[in-house]
C-alpha cells in the first residue's frame, strides 16, 4: 500500500492503474478509521481492482464553533487499518495541498439542506459538497462509496453528481453498529463512560418509531412526539428529531413511501447522529 500526499501523485497512481485496465473504487473519509469505514473499503474492494482511500479533515465543512481542532486523528493507526482492509493507495493531502488559496468559489447546496444537519450546521453541506467534488475530480474513480449513517450527506452527494454530470457511480452502504446498536463513529471516543452506556437509546428510539410506522402509524407529528418522549430521559440534548421522505428529505404530515427517521443528539463533547429508513408498503 502506498501513501501519497500530492494531488499530482494520486493522479499519476490512478492513471497508471487505469492504463493497465484496472477499475477504481474510492472511499473518502476524514480518518480515525473504524469498522464503518472498513465496510466501505470492503465494498469497494469487492467491486474494484484498485482501491483509493482519502483521509482529509476538511476545514470547509466545520462551523466556527465546531470540533475541527479536536477532531480525532491518528494516521499511523489508520494506515494499519487501511492496509489490512485492502486499500491500494491512501491519498493524504495537507490543507494547503487541497486549498492553496482561499477557495475562489464553492458549491452551494440548494436542495435538501433546510432540514436535519443542514439546518443545525449552516454551510456544512456546502463544505462537504465542495470537498467531495474536488476529491472526485482529483481521483476520478469509477465508483465511490459512502455510508447511509450520513443519509443527508449521501442524498446531497447523489444530487450533486447528477446535477453536475460527474461520471461516477455513488454507492450507499449500510450503517455499521456496535453490538449494543450504537452507530460507529469517529466521535464516539469523546463520550464519557455514562454517555457511552446511554447512547444506544438513540437507535432503540429510531427502531421503535420505525415499528410504529410499520404497524400503520402515518402521522409525522405523532412519531416525532414518540421519539422525543423516548429521548427525554437522556443526559444530553436533542438537536433534532425528524421524519422525512427519503431521499428527497421533504416534510409531509402524512407519511408514505420511503421515509427516514433521523436524530442528532448532543453530549458534552460529541454530537451523535443516527437514522433509520423505513419503506411504507
Ligand atoms: P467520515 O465521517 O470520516 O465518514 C467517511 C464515510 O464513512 C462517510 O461516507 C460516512 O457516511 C461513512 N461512515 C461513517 N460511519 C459509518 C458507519 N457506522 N457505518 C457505515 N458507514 C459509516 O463523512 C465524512 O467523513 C466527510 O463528510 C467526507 C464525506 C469524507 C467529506 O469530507
Amino acid at each position: 500500500m502506498k501513501v501519497v500526499e500530492a494531488i499530482e501523485a494520486i493522479r499519476n497512481e490512478v492513471i497508471a492503474a487505469k492504463q493497465t485496465g484496472l477499475s477504481i473504487g474510492f472511499v473518502p473519509t476524514m480518518g480515525y478509521l473504524h469498522e464503518g469505514h472498513v465496510s466501505l473499503i470492503e465494498a469497494a474492494r469487492k467491486d474494484h481492482d484498485f482501491v483509493v482511500l482519502s483521509i482529509f479533515v476538511n476545514p470547509l465543512q466545520f462551523g466556527p464553533n465546531e470540533d475541527l481542532d479536536r477532531y480525532p486523528r491518528d494516521f499511523q493507526r489508520d494506515e494499519q487499518i487501511a492496509q489490512k482492509a485492502g486499500v491500494d493507495v491512501i491519498f493524504y493531502p495537507s490543507v494547503p495541498e487541497m486549498y492553496p488559496t482561499n477557495m475562489p468559489m464553492s458549491i452551494h447546496v440548494t436542495s435538501g439542506v433546510n432540514v436535519l444537519c443542514g439546518s443545525s450546521r449552516p454551510g456544512h453541506f456546502d463544505g462537504v459538497a465542495t470537498v467531495v467534488m474536488k476529491l472526485l475530480q482529483i481521483v476520478q474513480p469509477n465508483e465511490a462509496y459512502f455510508g447511509q449513517k450520513d443519509a443527508q450527506q449521501l442524498a446531497i452527494i447523489m444530487n450533486m453528481v447528477d446535477a453536475f454530470n460527474v461520471p461516477v457511480i455513488i454507492h450507499g452502504c449500510p450503517t455499521v453498529r456496535e453490538e449494543d446498536g450504537l452507530a460507529k463513529s469517529s466521535r464516539n471516543v469523546y463520550l464519557t463512560k455514562e454517555e457511552r452506556d446511554e447512547a444506544p437509546f438513540l437507535y432503540e428510539a429510531l427502531k421503535e418509531g420505525a415499528k410504529l410506522i410499520r404497524s400503520g402509524e402515518t402521522s409525522r407529528a405523532f412519531i416525532r412526539a414518540e421519539l422525543e418522549k423516548r429521548l427525554e430521559s437522556g443526559s444530553g440534548k436533542v438537536d433534532y428529531i425528524d421524519v422525512l421522505s427519503y431521499p428527497s428529505l421533504e416534510q409531509s404530515e402524512r407519511l408514505s413511501g420511503k421515509v427516514i427517521l433521523a436524530v442528532a443528539y448532543v453530549y458534552k463533547n460529541a454530537r451523535l447522529i443516527d437514522n433509520y429508513i423505513v419503506d411504507i408498503q
